[in-house]
């Protein structure tokens, strides 16, 4: 796990939750940390309060009902995103291939948590296979956390 660098957190939805765990991991480590949480509108925006002990916390919201209005990819944080050694993200899929995409531009670590369907979660019906670099993964039991460079596609 990353230690003292800036590690950027970036949340979409219901995609905020494991952040939180992260986001305390992270903290112990010596780690300065932003959590940027996006969502719709202000209903998606889960408990924000309690990711500020660990580090700044930033908002935005498709409707403006909270934070910043626009995309969690328009907060200002991305202006700054060399400023950051990692980043990682949860959320719908295309919120993190925005935020993948501007991370790997700046040649920035990237992990993402993949919600993939999930039917038996024990890695046999292959519902929920990622392709990788190594070949298909299912995401129930090999991840659901990958490493953007071994994610083909992204
Ligand atoms: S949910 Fe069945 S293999 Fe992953």
């Amino acid at each position: 796990m990353t230690e003292g660098k800036r590690v950027l957190l970036v949340g979409g939805g219901v995609g905020i939750a494991p952040m939180l765990l992260l986001a305390k991991s992270l903290y112990k480590k010596g780690n300065e940390i932003t959590v940027l949480i996006g969502g719709r509108s202000v209903a998606d925006i889960i408990e924000p309060d309690l990711y500020e002990p660990y580090g700044i916390v930033g908002i935005t919201t498709d409707d403006g009902s909270a934070g910043i209005k626009g995309l969690v990819t328009q907060h200002p944080a991305f202006e700054k995103i060399s400023d950051y050694s990692m980043v990682y993200s949860c959320g719908p899929d295309p919120m993190m291939k925005a935020v993948t995409g501007i991370a790997k531009s700046h040649d920035i670590a990237c992990e993402v948590s993949l919600e993939n369907l999930m039917a038996c979660g024990i890695g046999a019906c292959l519902c929920c296979v990622a392709e990788t670099t190594t070949g298909n993964r299912t995401t129930c039991v090999d991840g659901p956390v990958f490493d953007v460079k071994d994610l083909i596609g992204w």
